[in-house]
């Protein structure tokens, strides 16, 4: 029963929601052995065996939301707070460039010190250095005409997870932020003709089946170029401290699921599933991820990019991040692309730089 109904969701990307919410109510290894290896076949009609990387480069720890389960929100008084220079961050892009990236992701709190002009001088700078370079920025909500002038100023892609779909839960997670408005950028962002990127946690205290069941009918929906997809981690400076569960095959199940969903989506294998699990980012990539993104970040940044703890590579130098990955990667018979690495519609229109 369970397998064809996997074998269904392979055919058409599609099965309805009581399906889907059977297919996680009996999920059990040997079913995710089967589920893992049709969402790594369904991968490949799209990727092949490539896994493409991305350097991240997390620019500022300020925000002004107050999300619950985040070690950055406002009401943690306990984090050092940084806001790199200009010039930091192209040193950062140089190191990258120099190792062979080819797409940047800028990723920050919502730090109000970046209204437009400064975040568009940033982006024009950037873009002006390395033209051919793929530019992904990942800051949070914005209005419209805001996400427009970043956009005309050259930025490529943008990161901005749903963080979850269901709700009642987002609410209960987020105060005085709304699922609704979430929902508006993510579209508002595809209009305009970035690259977007969605996603969500899986773990979230009181997340249930019936909640993920409501991710993937989003994913499904929205149809994103990109799907972030990590387990919660608990940070013991937020409200959500006690929480805990892991829930790494779980994480691994929704990968399976997104890929067979949203077939052509690039899928990362998030930091978060290889703390959890020092085999974890492996293991995302054999159900259906294919991307990585190695921190550019110099040192005492990382450490204090603390969105949970623990973070694994925070003492690594990233030209170490870089061999590690490359041999990891190969070791499980999948090969590092260092090329932009753009969405596989993108590729085919071979659109703008
Ligand atoms: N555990 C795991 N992931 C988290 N994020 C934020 N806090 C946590 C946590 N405690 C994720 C969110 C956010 C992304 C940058 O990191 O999904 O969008
Ligand atoms: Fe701002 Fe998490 S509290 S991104």
């Amino acid at each position: 029963m369970i397998k064809e109904l996997i074998d269904t969701l392979f055919e058409f990307q599609n099965l309805p929601d009581g399906d889907l919410l059977y297919i996680l109510d009996n999920m059990d290894a040997n079913t995710f052995d089967y589920l893992s290896r049709k969402a790594d076949e369904k991968r490949r009609q799209f990727y092949d065996n490539q896994i493409y990387m991305r350097g991240l480069i997390e620019f500022t720890n300020f925000c002004q939301q107050d999300c619950a389960y985040c070690g950055l929100r406002k009401s943690n008084t306990k984090i050092t707070r940084y806001r790199m220079k200009l010039e930091q961050i192209l040193d950062c892009c140089e190191k990258g460039y120099d190792l062979g990236f080819r797409t940047f992701v800028l990723q920050g709190g919502e730090d109000p010190w970046f209204n437009d002009d400064r975040l568009e001088e940033y982006v024009r700078t950037i873009k002006n250095k390395f033209p051919e370079v793929a530019l992904t920025l990942s800051v949070g909500e914005r209005s419209r005409e805001s996400y427009k002038r970043l956009y005309d100023a050259g930025v490529n892609r943008y990161l901005l997870r749903h963080e979850t779909a269901s709700p009642s839960l987002y609410e209960s997670l987020h105060v005085g932020m709304s699922l609704e408005n979430r929902k508006r950028c993510l579209h508002d962002l595809k209009e305009i003709g970035y690259q977007v990127g969605a996603g969500f946690m899986v773990g979230l205290p009181g997340q249930t089946h019936e909640d993920l069941v409501m991710d993937l009918r989003f994913l499904y929906e929205l149809k994103p170029h990109m799907i972030g997809i990590g387990p919660f981690i608990p940070h013991s400076d937020t409200p959500l401290a006690n929480a805990t569960k892991n829930t790494i095959d779980l994480s691994l199940t929704m990968i399976s699921l997104t890929r067979l969903m949203v077939p052509d989506a690039l899928l990362p294998a998030t930091t978060a599933m290889g703390t959890l699990d020092r085999y974890g980012r492996e293991r995302a990539i054999k159900a259906g991820a294919n991307i990585v993104m190695p921190n550019l970040s110099p040192i005492d940044a990382k450490q204090n990019y603390e969105i949970y703890q623990n973070k694994i590579c925070v003492n690594d130098d990233v030209t170490h991040c870089r061999g590690c990955i490359e041999m990891r990667i190969k070791n499980i018979g999948y090969e590092v692309n260092m090329s932009r690495g753009d969405h596989y519609e993108f590729n085919k229109s071979n659109q703008q730089y």
